[in-house]
């Protein structure tokens, strides 16, 4: 169906050659950009300056994931500049519902995240006001990690609280998205797929987008 959506995510892709590899995936849905501040996670990537580089190279809709503590403090700026959706982590946020809602008022969507070992009682509440819930399916930090098999429940049981609650936000997987992994993640209910290595690490990146799409459209 046409609401599947493949953002590839540029963490991973050739950082000396940026506006090539941005180009390289015009044609997807989305671009996914990873932030890390070498605290909520052991690693640094990104920032507010290579954000703004990265929204005047691409003409796709660029979905921030911040794994930054604070949230509440750096997320809006991100909105500020252009991202469409901009997604905090439940555990480096405070104030879910007031970051939401400043999100919304700067113009971009709101999205949360949770670690794979966060469950997912700790968003049920909040569900109501976001636009995008992205489920981990690695622990966050670094890209080319092998996909962990038992987020799938969690992907199901985030569908059915969603179509419990009459809702229509998204729900995002991160992490080990591949040809071999993604329609199990599809069939769990994800529509949002964030790749990584899978797009970067082949010839044709577009070839494979749809390869991927195609997929999880079943
Ligand atoms: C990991 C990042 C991911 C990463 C995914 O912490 O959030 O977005 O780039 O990379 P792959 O698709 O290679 O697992
Ligand atoms: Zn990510």
């Amino acid at each position: 169906t046409s609401c599947v959506a493949i953002h590839p995510s540029i963490l991973n892709a050739d950082q000396a050659h940026l506006a090539d590899e941005l180009a390289r995936v015009e044609g997807a849905d989305g671009l996914h950009l990873d932030i890390m501040d070498n605290h909520f996670v052991d690693n640094h990537f990104g920032g507010p300056s290579f954000a703004q580089t990265v929204l005047e190279h691409t003409s796709l809709p660029v979905d921030a994931h911040l794994m930054i503590e604070n949230a509440d403090r750096w997320a809006p700026q991100y909105a500020e500049m252009g991202c469409a959706i901009v997604t905090a982590h439940m555990e480096a946020t405070r104030a879910p519902f007031v970051l939401a809602r400043e999100l919304h008022r700067l113009g971009a969507g709101a999205g949360l995240a949770l670690r794979p070992a966060t469950p997912l009682s700790a968003v049920e509440d909040v569900l109501g006001e976001i636009d995008l819930l992205l489920l981990m399916t690695v622990e966050p930090g670094f890209g080319g990690q092998s996909f962990i098999d038992l987020m799938l429940p969690k992907i199901a049981a985030a569908r059915r609280a969603i179509s419990a609650q009459n809702l229509e936000l998204r729900i995002q997987v991160d992490g080990g998205i591949k040809r071999s992994t993604i329609e199990r993640a599809a069939e769990a209910g994800a529509t949002v797929f964030v790749a990584g290595s899978a797009v970067y690490g082949v010839e044709d990146a577009l070839a494979e987008i749809e390869h991927l799409r195609a997929l999880a459209s079943g």
